[in-house]
């Protein structure tokens, strides 16, 4: 796992779109693993600049959600699916038939889960996986007690993401569904290359847990410990639990030049 500490949000949104743009230029038909909530906003806010300026091109890309509710009529504004049209993809060229999702309408929700699963082996897996992570240490909605092994489906949250979520729906907590469908950590960990993103205080806990922390269901991101290929991008609050971060800047001011991300 590389840990990459940030003065400030707005660098770590840099190096995320920095790794995202450099998957665009270089793979011949990119897929691109895209989360919602608000740590990934600042990063596609670049990348939508920087499509504006000719800099980058998502017209030979796809898109896969990491997670999306239950029970939120297909037009809600906070269903994750119109989240992520508003937030990146209608703002760019990615082709919107080519952004896919877990069909949570489908009346069978476990064979609907499967067929997610299956897509994203047919589109030949996910290049990077674009993850946040919850106070509680979720990634997706893996919560605490998640099978390290799971794969794509349903799942209910807890009442602290219905909490922190809240924020989405007016603050109106019941609002918030309690059902998800959210790719398994099994599934997250094939992703070619984890790209984790948490800024503010708020998020040095469960960064400390998940990084330096027992590898354990009780704290789900703890799994990106064993991928071969995760970059943990934090600024510095979020870092402040962190015991070896001296040793993270130190590693990472010294990279090798050939050594990318
Ligand atoms: C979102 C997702 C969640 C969030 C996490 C952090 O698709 O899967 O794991 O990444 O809840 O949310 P924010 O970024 O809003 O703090």
């Amino acid at each position: 796992m590389e840990v990459v500490i940030t003065p400030d949000a707005d660098a770590a949104a840099e190096v995320v779109a920095g790794v995202i743009t450099r998957v665009l230029h270089t793979r011949p038909a990119p897929v691109l693993g895209l989360a919602t909530g608000s740590s990934p906003l600042a990063a596609y806010r670049r990348l939508i600049a920087a499509h504006d300026q000719g800099d980058v091109s998502f017209g030979h890309a796809s898109a896969v959600l990491l997670d999306e509710y239950v029970g939120l009529p297909p037009d809600h504004p906070q269903g994750y699916r119109a989240f992520i049209c508003r937030e990146l993809v209608d703002r760019v060229d990615l082709p919107r038939e080519r952004l896919f999702g877990p069909d949570v309408q489908a009346p069978d929700l476990g064979d609907a889960c499967l067929r997610y699963d299956e897509l994203i082996t047919d589109l030949g897996g996910v290049d990077v996986q674009l993850l946040g992570i919850g106070s509680d240490g979720h990634i997706g909605f893996n919560e605490p007690g998640s099978s390290l092994a799971s794969r794509t489906r349903i799942k209910t949250l807890t009442r602290a993401t219905r909490a922190d979520n809240a924020r989405f729906f007016e603050d109106h907590e019941h609002e918030v569904p309690r059902h998800v469908v959210t790719q398994g950590l099994g599934t997250i960990l094939e992703a070619r290359h984890v790209l984790l993103v948490a800024c503010g205080a708020g998020k040095a806990t469960p960064i400390g847990r998940a990084v330096e922390g027992p590898l354990t269901a009780m704290c789900p991101a703890s799994i990106l410990q064993l991928h071969p290929h995760a970059t943990v991008v934090v600024d510095e609050p979020a870092a402040a639990g962190l015991k070896l971060a001296g040793y993270y800047r130190e590693a990472y001011q010294n990279k090798p030049r050939w050594q990318e991300l």
